[in-house]
């Protein structure tokens, strides 16, 4: 019911107060909290996301422009004050829990938003290091030649029409306690541009394709969150990231890679390189003998004309996982609809000359082969889903408030926080 409070009205309503008292430049702002929620269970939860609205509309990114367009404007800075009668220590770790949450995802934010030549593979990988340090997140990143060496044809066979190297982001989180309990991998699709390959996209739009490294992004911000809220959880996330790019030593239409867990696929397309990078990440996740791995990718332009910019689109064969995950949804307030995932698509992708193709041989379903082909990456028995955030990792301002128009969003690293709390 979409005229009910609960605590994503009240997370959009933040963006309301945020947007007034940027108006009005007001210096401080006092919200008076009592009086909204009912309870003391629902204290905690509406603080949470009115801590969250505020900071998630508090996010700008313009380190870019030389000048600040009105110098007085730009240095009215806003001072939100909460005010509560409550002591209640639920409350003081819903407001730290809800500025580490905002604050992570607009980290992400500002690595989805950051053109192509200032957020190279290279600088990618940097960052997390750097962001990752006195957290407790352990981060190894994999050059090139260390790719190679661990057969990742796929992520290799994508950056071969680059001048930048490719790079493979290792970053695992173990709480103390946790002893040998299996993890749960999250995995990202790192393309820091994409322009179609040999394949190539036409010209309109296609600067967003900067975007095309959002799930990665959010993967980052992810790892970043859970490690900084100390979560009692084991959790590894694995980026890998490349740019897709037709220089004279790309993958060309046919050519036949080999993916780290042996199967061999062709490149009937380069455009549909994202599936590509991510059938090493997920036989390497399967490797790591997980509790259960999540994806998240721009995968598919089949995904924005299925469901636009309000749903994110997920993928599982595991029904039970698919409930938990809805419930993850709801507790975090993200919008997700379960996509299907039948043996049909698993036959459409089956290849000619190797294994499997990388495009399909069926028409339509384009976001539900996309998945068929990554399953096959993915070791028999481990609870998978794959979420295709193409319509929802940026430019959803029209949706939700406390998101930029155009810009990055953030999506899903709330919910994916929310699964390894759970
Ligand atoms: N990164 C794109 C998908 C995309 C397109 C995301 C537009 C958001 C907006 C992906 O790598 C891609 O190009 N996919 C192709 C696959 C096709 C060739 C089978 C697509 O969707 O057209
Ligand atoms: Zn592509
Ligand atoms: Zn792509």
């Amino acid at each position: 019911d979409e005229t009910q409070l609960d605590h994503e009205a009240i997370r959009q309503a933040a963006a309301s107060i945020h947007s007034a008292a940027k108006s009005l430049k007001a210096s401080d702002v006092v919200v008076h909290f009592d009086g909204i929620p009912q309870n003391k269970k629902e204290s905690a939860v509406y603080l949470q996301a009115l801590t969250e609205g505020l900071i998630l509309s508090n996010y700008t990114f313009d380190e870019l422009k030389s000048k600040k367009k009105d110098a007085k404007e730009d240095k009215t800075e806003t001072t939100f004050r909460l005010a509560t009668k409550s002591t209640d220590a639920a409350m003081k770790k819903a407001l730290h829990d809800g500025i580490i949450l905002a604050e992570t995802v607009n980290f992400s934010r500002r690595l989805g938003d950051m053109p192509a030549n200032l957020m190279t593979p290279t600088i990618l990988a940097d960052s997390v290091v750097d962001a990752a340090k006195g957290t407790g997140l352990k981060v190894t990143v994999w050059d090139k030649a260390r790719i190679k060496k661990e057969k990742m044809g796929g992520l290799l066979g994508v950056s071969m029409g680059s001048s930048q190297e490719p790079r493979f982001i290792i970053m695992e989180y173990k709480a103390a306690g946790t002893g040998t309990k299996a993890p749960i991998v999250y995995v990202g699709k790192g393309l820091t541009f994409d322009c179609g390959g040999i394949s190539i996209k036409p010209s309109a739009n296609m600067e967003e394709m900067k975007y095309d490294m959002c799930g990665g992004a959010n993967v980052i911000g992810t790892m970043l969150a859970i490690a900084k809220l100390k979560l009692k959880a084991h959790v590894i996330g694995l980026v890998a990231s490349s740019e897709n790019m037709p220089g004279p030593a790309a993958t060309k239409p046919g050519d036949v890679h080999t993916a780290r867990n042996g199967k061999t696929f062709e490149v009937n397309n380069t455009d549909a390189e994202g599936r590509l990078v991510l059938a090493d990440s997920l036989s390497y996740a399967t490797e790591l003998n997980p509790k259960m791995i999540v994806d998240a990718a721009t995968l598919t332009g089949a995904m924005v004309v299925a469901l636009g910019n309000i749903h994110t689109g997920f993928f599982t064969r595991n029904d039970a996982f698919a409930k938990q995950i809805s419930k993850a949804a709801d507790v975090s307030g993200e919008v997700t609809w379960r996509m299907p995932l039948v043996d049909h698509h698993t036959k459409d992708m089956k290849g000619t000359f190797a294994d499997l193709s990388n495009i399909s041989s069926g028409k339509g379903a384009g976001s539900a082969t996309a998945a068929a082909f990554l399953e096959q990456f993915v070791g028999e028995g481990i609870p998978w889903a794959h979420f295709d955030i193409a319509g929802t990792g940026w430019a959803v301002g029209n949706r939700l408030p406390y998101c930029t128009r155009k810009g990055a969003s953030g999506v899903m690293i709330r919910t994916f926080v929310e699964l390894a709390r759970q």
